[in-house]
């Protein structure tokens, strides 16, 4: 019987030993690992897989480390919000069993030199804009796992392209990882909840509610007989181009296996876009499903 919250001791470690031997005292009374990686900066969206991670797992671990290597030079590692005292009070709140929160050159010693690049994946969309970050996030997760060795960890949808190369990782270097995404988390007036969000003045954060209206817009559009991808593209396109303080970076329909591009309907779609609003950069994304079209596609 799950143990309540409220009577659940949180343990925060920063060193790698020390969770290790919590962890595997946790799988000799044969608890079920998960694992939550976070960036610390709790929303609402962390809250979810937390509570999912909860819902499956005798004992969840939640990471909490501001990954410097999946920053590029001009990016905000440094202005990143670090709010670890509320973070650790949510953790406790939610009846997480152990915090990680690493100091980096415990993840990064300074003759650090082994990195994980998930090929071709990477390099598109965000990885164009965002050139090595990937790089930077499939190290640490690889990184995480192999400190964690989780049953399962919980990633959101909102990083669509991060779940999908972490997934072609663990397929490809047979890391015994499930994973599971969860459903992103929109604030009631739908703008997708992100850690960066803080960063919006209150004219920007109504200027990015663009994002998830084109999404919306494209969604149903594509449930339309005869719908055009084409034509949708260029309406959402012109739609976000055209806000106030928005700068459009990509919107695409794309397959959610390979992030190709498609210029017909098929049954599984995502539509993803990627903006800066003011200098915050934003990003979102839908799946779309017309279960009546054949299965091109499946998303595992
Ligand atoms: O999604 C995030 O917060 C980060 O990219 C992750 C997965 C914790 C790796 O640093």
């Amino acid at each position: 019987m799950p143990v309540p919250a409220e009577v659940r001791e949180l343990s925060i470690y920063e060193d790698v030993t020390e969770i290790r031997h919590a962890i595997a005292a946790a799988r000799r009374d044969g608890k079920r690992i998960g694992v939550v990686p976070t960036m610390g900066a709790l929303h609402a969206g962390h809250l979810s897989l937390i509570e999912a991670a909860r819902a499956e797992c005798e004992f969840v671990v939640v990471t909490i480390f501001v990954n410097p290597t999946q920053f590029g030079p001009q990016e905000d590692l440094s202005r990143y919000p670090r709010p670890i005292a509320a973070d650790v009070d949510e953790c406790r709140r939610l009846g997480v069993d152990a915090v990680f929160h690493p100091q980096a050159e415990t993840i990064y010693p300074s003759d650090f030199k082994t990195f994980v690049n998930v090929e071709d994946l990477s390099n598109k969309w965000e990885g164009a804009f965002r050139p090595g970050h990937f790089r930077g996030v499939a190290t640490v997760v690889l990184k995480l796992f192999t400190i964690v060795q989780p049953d399962v960890a919980y990633f959101g949808q909102k990083d669509f392209q991060q779940q999908l190369i972490i997934k072609r990782m663990c397929r490809d270097l047979n890391v015994p990882v499930e994973l599971r995404v969860c459903p992103i988390v929109r604030d009631t007036d739908g703008l997708a909840l992100s850690s960066r969000n803080v960063y919006l003045s209150p004219s920007e954060r109504n200027s990015s509610l663009v994002l998830s209206r084109s999404l919306l817009f494209g969604e149903k559009e594509l449930h339309a007989p005869e719908a055009n991808i084409t034509a949708i593209v260029k309406v959402m396109r012109e739609m976000v181009g055209s806000e106030k303080g928005v700068t459009l970076e990509y919107l695409i329909i794309a397959d959610p296996n390979t992030l190709e591009e498609i210029t017909e309907p098929q049954r599984q779609m995502v539509l993803l876009v990627a903006a800066r609003v003011g200098t915050t950069r934003l990003i979102d994304n839908v799946l779309v499903l017309l279960p009546h079209l054949a299965e091109h596609s499946r998303i595992e």
